[in-house]
């Protein structure tokens, strides 16, 4: 997608259509500070408004053919919702609406008015550029008839101040690389098992790497076994695909020595559950375990393009869990790379295992920070549904970090308790720890797993279960992997990296 800056006057834009945002008409004033300074625009908007064809509902868009006053050739007004509620997450996904309501109809280049009350010109220019690249992605790959691939091909944003513009272009350059990130991760997360394995995983990771100049390292099971990191090969035992643990460096010249970032990424390519097997209702989704490794493949490619002047490195262990002749079994004790003794209660409680080993390696390899992805427990859908992400972590001031950059970059995550209480409840019986707690506070229980192996490091924790999937297509996003929280945590580089 091409993506340019338009200082035109409104009524001056030349396009095949121009996007305007219309608010909620109950709650006041139905158009933006822009656009309702243009007297066409507010002729052309009554009558829709009147009718109810425009209503400011959330993202629903109406079309106007040759609107009288503008050189526009269409006019498209999205919903807004609530004009003193439009921020980061609807504007974004205002622009995204608008992209998908007008390719379909073949119309590939349009004109985004970005007029949101009160919110910062770079931040709207982000919020428009990563709503339009990600709601251009669809996951028609494997679909023999091609109905001629419709895409955006360019997008212009209108609403801005030219003295502004050195200052958006650069901004215009940092979303799309976010955006096209989270494309890249949502690309791998959509392929199923058998085209996705770990090894797969890792060629994927090594090409990118080669492509970005980033450093690409891949273990196999004798390496792992090698490393003594007991819980990721006893999760990797189960299954006749070799397992691949994924190291991607970004090393930049003159970069100080701290802080070293580790992004930590859960990769299970298939998870059947193991021996403690799932219900098969469903498990089809269970290719969609290695999000969480799949979005720090995007995050490392995204900081090797924006080029941050830190040190960063992914660390992702990515295997099959299944119940093969070899597989582990309930009851198991696994010794991991740290030398914590894990009671391995229910094999479908994988992630944790092989996250255990993966957040020590990191610190082995000298990583000072440490933030984990990981679609790792039902009961966080069960507590937050599709919308946040649960934020985990061990030191306050790292966590609210995360939070401010999920906060800025329109993305929802909602932080979650790691009480010493809870400890509690995965005491092992015979050894240090077990691998699950009771039926209650499941993701939390799942984060005092993990936090047993971060120890001291300043370490913060993603549980994407209910969030790495768009489980139905909405007016901004198709159905399938959604690539979240690799936007927050590029930010959290990038801020980290400027002081
Ligand atoms: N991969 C699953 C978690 C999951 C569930 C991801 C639904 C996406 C959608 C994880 O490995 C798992 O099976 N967790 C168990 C833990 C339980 C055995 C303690 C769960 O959540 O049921
Ligand atoms: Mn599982
Ligand atoms: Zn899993």
């Amino acid at each position: 997608m091409e993506i340019q800056l338009n200082f035109a006057p409104l009524e001056e834009i030349e396009a095949e259509a121009l996007a305007v945002v219309v608010f909620d008409k109950e709650k006041g004033e139905p158009l933006g500070p822009r656009a309702e300074q243009s007297e066409p625009l507010r002729r052309l908007v009554q009558p829709l408004l009147e009718s109810g064809e425009a209503s400011g509902k959330p993202y629903e868009a109406a079309m106007i053919h040759r609107p009288e006053g503008l050189k526009a050739r269409r006019l498209v007004l999205v919903g807004g919702g609530k004009r003193d509620r439009f921020g980061a997450v609807e504007l974004r996904r205002a622009a995204g609406a608008a992209a998908r309501f007008l390719r379909p109809k073949s119309i590939s280049q349009f004109v985004f008015l970005a007029d949101a009350p009160g919110l910062e010109p770079a931040a709207q220019a982000a919020a428009a550029v990563e709503g339009a690249v990600v709601a251009d992605f669809e996951a028609d790959k494997y679909k023999t008839e091609k109905k001629e691939q419709k895409r955006i091909e360019r997008l212009e944003l209108a609403g801005f101040d030219q003295a502004l513009e050195s200052r958006l272009s650069e901004t215009i350059h940092r979303s799309r690389i976010l955006a096209e990130s989270q494309n890249f991760a949502r690309d791998l997360i959509n392929e199923p098992s058998n085209r996705m394995t770990p090894t797969i995983l890792a060629e994927r990771a090594c090409l990118m790497a080669a492509e970005t100049g980033l450093e690409c390292e891949i273990f196999g099971r004798d390496k792992i076994e090698e490393l003594k990191m007991g819980a990721f090969a006893a999760v990797a035992r189960g299954s006749a695909e070799p397992p691949a643990l994924i190291v991607l460096r970004y090393t930049p010249a003159g970069a100080p020595e701290r802080p070293l970032l580790g992004f930590i990424g859960k990769g299970i390519t298939f998870d059947t559950g193991g021996i403690s097997i799932k219900p098969s209702e469903g498990m089809e989704k269970m290719k969609y375990d290695m999000a969480g490794g799949a979005s720090m493949i995007a995050v490392l490619r995204a900081i090797a393009l924006l080029r941050p002047p830190l040190k960063a490195m992914a660390v992702i262990a990515a295997t099959e869990n299944m119940p093969g002749g070899r597989a582990q079994k309930p009851g198991d004790i696994q010794v991991a790379m740290s030398g914590k003794t894990i009671e391995v209660v229910n094999t479908d409680a994988e992630g944790r295992l092989v996250l255990a080993d993966a957040l020590h390696y990191a610190k082995t390899l000298g990583c000072t920070h440490l933030v984990d992805a990981a679609t790792l427990t039902g009961a966080i859908a069960v507590a937050l549904a599709g919308v946040n992400l649960g934020a985990f972590g061990n030191d306050q001031a790292f966590l609210e970090q995360f939070l401010a950059a999920a906060r800025d970059c329109g993305e929802k995550a909602w932080p979650m308790p790691l009480d010493d209480e809870y400890r509690e409840l995965i005491r092992g019986h015979m050894a240090d720890i077990q691998n699950v707690g009771g039926r209650h506070g499941g993701a939390v229980t799942a984060a005092m797993f993990l936090k047993e192996f971060s120890g001291d490091t300043p370490w913060i924790h993603l549980d994407i279960a209910g969030t790495a999937w768009v489980d139905e297509a909405k007016a901004y996003i198709a159905k399938g992997a959604s690539g979240v929280a690799i936007r927050s945590l590029v930010t959290l580089a990038l801020r980290l990296a400027s002081g």
